[in-house]
């Protein structure tokens, strides 16, 4: 979380280039936003509004500078105030900003103190800047990895001094950052976007490096115990596209991202010409032969695209699968088995939390990994042997929808990967999966053309504070994924049950009160879930229920009823989301929110 970016130039303003890279981060957090350039000094412009009105704090302001730094915060250490916002200055020397943790700033704050220091902000950033000071004797470079090695933590940061203010010292640990080699300026940013139609080419860093960048040119050195020793890195042709970014026809990102994905699933499957284990890369075919389990490990909505496919692997392909969150698997004591394929699932590529679980997976000695991943360059797909490019595009609303539904698609098609290695998958079996497949983008189309009946329900819901989801088998992480929609975006507090388990506890929720969301696909289980669904009746529920076609239910008093265009068999949980997604979006437009920016969150968490 918290987005970076910096530049240094020989011959133009950057700020104009500054303020427009944090436009593109604000996806990165945005409770308060800031720029620092030298201009004769060490000059800031600080908010806490959005980065559009620090626009204006900055013309009044006549900001201007060759060099400088620009940050948007999500904010961990210290609300969301002024003081707190980046960049943080350390007297009149020193500027720096920052995103990610620094774990024991309060030792060296307190240290820092007692020689005299005076803090101004509660944050972790702030001590950084000033042990930065008290490590400077005149090389800002040297300075700078002092004061790293007595840091614990992780960072993505970028920094100047008064002493020599044309160059930019930046340094990654655990948190992203790239460089940008321009001709005559460099920059860095944590993400290549926020860089496009300045540079396509880019160097990511990696994490102990630390580099120098002056308008013509950059030295890299990485991190070798407590020394700093030269490094080359490759610097790699990235088309940065912002195009990503415009919002076209669109009131949020959510609901273009949300209308994106028929094209989204398309190309994510348009590489693909066959079921063969070269599709998740070279080595496949090689690791695939040596598993029996799986063990797929994520966080947020990432974690429910791995609870779904669950249910594909063992039904499909015969294969024990695990799920793990994140960030309960890397600390507590698991039992490795070597012949575990480990499946990390993330959109950003970047989550600290999946990124730890991974190497930590690894550590315990299971090294076949696969990542299934939105960003090709993301740290992920780096660390890991095998990789799935989902193809969603830029993913800028918080809320993740077209991510989602494509990491689906890359999970099924690891499924009949490993079915047909199995040998559960027949030539016909498999003809007509894919049949199947390329047919989801039309299904999803089908699927949106039911908004109009969708906004219908959500006057209903938008004064409720509490919403039940209710889903069985394959379709309970469905009905997790919406309950987590509905909460994120709407702030209604929504929980989502298995239905089996309504009768264990939650059924003493229901009553007029409380909308009861159902998922009701026409499966084996649709005679189960209507039992569910008449418990909930007999307590007065109030029954939204989004059923297949051929369901045969249709709506009376307490029960409403929308039906889904088709029955989709084993691929119906990527159809049956989509309703859950229009239903939190419309719900939280009636409310007033912020749909693209809740209260709290950030899209990228690259902090545990
Ligand atoms: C944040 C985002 C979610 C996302 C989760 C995991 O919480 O707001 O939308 O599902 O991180 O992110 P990842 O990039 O690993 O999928």
């Amino acid at each position: 979380m918290c987005g970076i970016v910096a530049a240094t130039s020989r011959k133009r303003d950057i700020v104009p280039l500054l303020v427009q890279g944090l436009k593109r981060l604000e996806y990165r957090g945005y409770d308060s936003c800031g720029v620092a350039v030298w201009d004769n000094g060490l000059k800031r412009a600080r908010s806490v509004a959005r980065v559009a009105e620090l626009e204006e704090q900055i013309k009044h302001e006549h900001l201007h500078g060759e060099m400088g730094i620009a940050h948007t915060r999500w904010a961990t250490h210290g609300e969301p105030l002024v003081c707190n916002a980046h960049p943080h200055f350390a007297g009149d020397e020193i500027a720096l900003i920052h995103n990610g943790i620094i774990e024991n700033y309060e030792e060296i704050r307190a240290e820092l103190q007692a020689k005299g220091v005076v803090f101004s902000s509660q944050t972790d950033t702030e001590v950084l800047a000033y042990l930065v000071r008290d490590c400077f004797h005149g090389d800002l470079l040297k300075a700078v990895e002092d004061a790293l090695n007595r840091v614990r933590g992780a960072y993505g940061i970028a920094v100047f001094c008064k002493q020599d203010p044309s160059r930019v010292v930046v340094a990654r640990q655990g948190s992203p950052l790239v460089i940008g080699v321009g001709e005559g300026e460099m920059f860095a940013a944590s993400d290549t976007m926020a860089l496009a139609g300045e540079t396509d080419n880019f160097i990511y860093l990696e994490d102990g490096d630390v580099a120098e960048l002056l308008p013509e040119s950059y030295k890299i050195f990485k991190h070798v115990g407590t020394e700093f020793e030269p490094v080359e890195r490759e610097v790699r042709q990235v088309q940065a596209f912002s195009n990503a970014v415009e919002l076209g026809p669109y009131r949020h990102y959510m609901q273009k991202e949300i209308f994106e994905q028929p094209r989204a699933i398309a190309d994510t499957l348009e590489a693909v010409r066959e079921i063969t284990p070269a599709i998740f890369g070279d080595q496949a075919a090689e690791i695939f032969a040596e598993i029996d389990r799986i063990l797929m490990i994520a966080c947020g909505t990432s974690y429910y695209a791995a609870m779904t496919s669950k249910y594909w692997f063992e039904a499909i392909a015969g294969i024990p699968c695990d799920v793990e969150i994140a960030s309960e698997y890397r600390y507590r004591k698991s039992v490795p088995n070597p012949r575990t394929l480990v499946v990390t699932i993330s959109q950003s590529g970047e989550t600290a939390d999946t990124l730890a679980a991974l190497k930590h997976a690894r550590e315990l000695g299971m090294d076949k990994t696969l990542t299934v991943c939105n960003v090709a360059t993301s740290a992920m797909v780096r660390e890991s042997r095998l990789h799935f490019i989902t193809r969603a595009g830029v993913e800028i609303g918080v809320a993740s929808t077209k991510a989602f539904t494509t990491q689906l698609t890359a999970l099924f098609l690891l499924t009949l990967t490993l079915a047909k290695i199995n040998g559960r998958l027949t030539e016909e079996e498999e003809a007509q999966y894919m049949t199947q497949l390329r047919h989801v983008p039309k299904a999803v189309s089908s699927v949106l053309a039911l908004e109009p009946l969708i906004i219908g329900w959500t006057s209903r819901f938008a004064d409720k504070e509490h919403a039940l989801f209710l889903g069985r088998g394959i379709h309970y992480p469905i009905a997790l994924e919406g309950a987590l929609k509905l909460k994120e975006i709407s702030y209604i507090h929504a929980e989502a049950y298995p239905a089996g388990e309504l009768k264990h506890g939650p059924l003493a929720l229901v009553d007029e009160s409380i909308p009861v969301v159902t998922v009701a696909p026409n499966d084996q289980l649709f005679e189960k879930l209507k039992s569910n669904m008449k418990e909930v009746e007999a307590r007065r529920g109030e029954l939204y229920v989004f059923a297949d076609s051929d369901t045969g239910l249709s709506s009376s008093e307490h029960i409403h009823v929308i039906r889904m265009p088709e029955n989709y068999g084993a691929l119906s949980p990527i159809l049956h989301v989509v309703t859950l997604q229009l239903l939190a979006y419309h719900t939280a437009l009636i409310r007033g929110n912020d749909v693209d920016k809740p209260r709290n969150l950030a899209k990228s968490v690259t902090v545990e």
